[in-house]
């Protein structure tokens, strides 16, 4: 392979997306350069604690800064400066009307611009964050030539680059990509990000694509798109499912899945899809396609079919407990899926809000999001400090996330710990033929 030398790479924002990315050039030997306007967020990433739950970063980030190859620098500047390629990697949050807030965007182009004023090295900047098609073009480039007073492709390089990693594998995704895509500005700017990333992954280079832009960023949200109506459609199956005597949705998922065509992947019916990405994406499709004059019909439906979902939990509970007025409810689970802290658009969310509205005491646990939670939620939820706390006295279990913690729970926890031993399995972990037999038990997509 072509010797490339590199003297770093920086990126702007430490989220999932930046301090990953960061982490793991460190660890295969890069410098790099981190920088986040949110000071308190830096300051704890220069003491080593990630601001999030994700395995294997801590140990990675503490590594990076004992070897000093990894910096969390307050200026941005400084951060472009000794570094020959900037990544952005801050949030695209939903805006009211579901399309995309750029604002955190635009600042870093404008503060990317003016260090790129001041340097006469090759540079290339590359978007990661998830912008909708023409964003690069329209919105970045103008911005960095603004205040950098130089030209796109003749002073730097531009690319987008969307990410692919998951949270809670995020440092396996960034190792092991099934792809990675290049959407290009010039073929100057697209070289020098293809040998980084060469460089980068070494004899295992996963299929390196390259586009323009735009393309980039449609092949993101298409990506994510596409996931998520694999997920809406097979909870559309498992809706269907629970009404027919003998049908489980897992049987049926399993014997779709081995079709090659469709895959196994992404078929697990549960309460619907939360986090970050899955619900902001697909209204940001949604927004950005009514923009263009058209009606997406089935993204549309993919987020009404989510929206219902997790309430099933609640239908379940009520179908068989009754009214859930004064009725104590456990939650297992908080998180939006296992593995993380991050509870941001979670299914167990909406269920808390409605099981509230319907009168019943609330008690939650979840293995990681207990602090997250405690600090953002404004209902008057009993935090538990276990799962076995969590289900004393419970009128009604729900699992809403599916963690090896609460898989591991045998009908005998319940009976002894519960009031009323109902059990909702949300997610499916349970064996129902072990369940069945001892408790009250139904799960998503099973039919009686
Ligand atoms: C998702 C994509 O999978 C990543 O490729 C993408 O990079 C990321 O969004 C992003 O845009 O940044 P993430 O949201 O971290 O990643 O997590 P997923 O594992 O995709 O799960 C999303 C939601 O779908 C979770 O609530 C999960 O419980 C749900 N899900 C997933 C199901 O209900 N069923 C499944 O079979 C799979």
């Amino acid at each position: 392979m072509e010797f490339f030398n590199l003297r770093g790479v920086s990126v702007v924002g430490t989220g999932f997306v930046g301090l990953v990315t960061a982490t793991c050039f460190v660890d295969k030997g890069y410098v790099a350069y981190a920088y986040d306007s949110n000071h308190e967020k830096a300051e704890m990433v220069r003491s080593g604690r990630p601001p999030f739950y994700e395995p294997n970063l801590e140990s990675l980030l503490k590594k990076g800064l004992e070897r000093s190859l990894f910096k969390c620098v307050n200026s941005l500047e400084e951060a472009v400066l000794k570094t020959d390629v900037t990544f952005i990697c801050v949030g695209t949050p939903s805006k009211a009307d579901g399309s995309i807030d750029l604002t955190y965007i635009e600042t870093s182009a404008e503060e990317i611009g003016k260090a790129l004023a001041k340097k006469s090295d090759y540079h290339v900047v590359v978007v990661k964050s998830t912008v909708v098609p023409g964003t690069t073009q329209n919105r970045v480039k103008p911005q960095l030539e603004k205040s950098s007073h130089k030209v796109t492709g003749k002073d730097f390089g531009l690319c987008m680059s969307p990410e692919f990693l998951k949270e809670g594998s995020a440092v396996n995704d960034t190792f092991n990509p099934d792809r990675v895509v290049i959407g290009e500005y010039d073929k100057k700017s697209g070289d020098f990000l293809e040998k980084v990333f060469l460089n980068f992954y070494g004899e295992n280079s996963p299929p390196i694509l390259r586009m323009n832009l735009a393309s980039g960023e449609m092949v993101k949200y298409a990506s994510n798109a596409f996931l998520a109506t694999k997920i809406s459609f097979i909870n559309e199956i498992a809706n269907i499912c629970e009404r027919v005597k003998g049908l489980d949705v897992a049987e049926i998922a399993k014997g779709m899945g081995l079709d090659q065509r469709i895959g196994p992947r992404f078929l697990q019916a549960g309460l619907g899809f939360g986090g970050s990405c899955f619900p902001k994406d697909v209204k940001a499709l949604i927004s950005f396609s009514q923009g263009l004059g058209y009606e997406p019909q089935i993204v549309k439906s993919v987020f009404d079919v989510n929206e219902r979902q997790a309430i099933r939990a609640v239908e379940l509970a009520k179908q068989l407990v009754g009214s859930l007025k004064d009725k104590r409810v456990a939650l297992l689970g908080l998180a939006f899926k296992p593995d993380t802290s991050d509870i941001r658009e979670a299914p167990s969310l909406k269920i808390i809000r409605n099981l509230l509205a319907e009168g019943a005491v609330v008690a939650a646990y979840d293995p990681a999001a207990m602090s997250e939670a405690e600090a953002i939620l404004d209902y008057p939820v009993e935090y538990a400090v276990s799962s076995l706390d969590c289900i004393e006295r419970a009128d009604c279990c729900i699992v809403v996330t599916e963690w090896e913690e609460f898989k591991k729970l045998n009908p005998e926890d319940f009976l002894a710990h519960m009031q009323k031993p109902v059990v909702i399995d949300g997610r499916k972990i349970y064996d129902p033929e072990k369940f069945r037999g001892k408790l009250v038990y139904a799960a998503v997509g099973l039919g009686e």
